[in-house]
């Protein structure tokens, strides 16, 4: 009997041991680490090496910061967000951004395939290859 009642205590330890190991994949990101659903720190950490230093509220880029304000973003609704998402995904598609008369003087602001690839993934609201 005494061995029995063990038993739930166990049980309750494996069931913290087992929360404290599944850390959100979020924690491999660590730049942005109060992240909102809408900008998963895997986006955010592409944006903020390739897009956010021309898209913000205080950026001297003023016809980028017109077009888009990525903390303007983050705080706008999400039917806002979705419309400009739309806009994200088009340049995306074009290859406009970041604009190319920029990659010629740094061409290390390229977005790699694989960034390219999960920024559309994300803006596009879809898993790739559903379009
Ligand atoms: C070197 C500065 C710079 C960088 C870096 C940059 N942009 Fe831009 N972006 C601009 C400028 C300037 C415009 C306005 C272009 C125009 O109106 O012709 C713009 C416009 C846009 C627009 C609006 C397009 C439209 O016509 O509505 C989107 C969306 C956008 N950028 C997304 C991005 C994304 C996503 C990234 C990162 C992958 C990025 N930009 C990186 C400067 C930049």
């Amino acid at each position: 009997m005494k061995k029995l009642s063990l038993l739930p205590v166990a049980a309750v330890v494996g069931l913290l041991f087992f929360q404290g190991t599944t850390k959100p994949e979020v924690e491999n990101y660590p730049i942005h680490p109060e992240l909102t659903p809408d900008m998963p720190a895997n986006i955010k950490a592409i944006v903020d090496q390739k897009c956010y230093g021309c898209h913000n509220a205080e950026s001297k880029n003023e016809k980028g910061k017109e077009k888009l304000d990525w903390d303007a973003f983050e705080a706008s609704k999400k039917s806002k967000q979705m419309a400009t998402k739309g806009k994200i995904t088009e340049a995306l598609e074009e290859g406009d951004m970041p604009p190319k008369k920029f990659l010629e003087m740094k061409p290390e602001g390229k977005l790699t395939e694989a960034e390219l690839a999960t920024l559309l993934e994300w803006s596009r609201g879809k898993k790739k290859g559903e379009n």
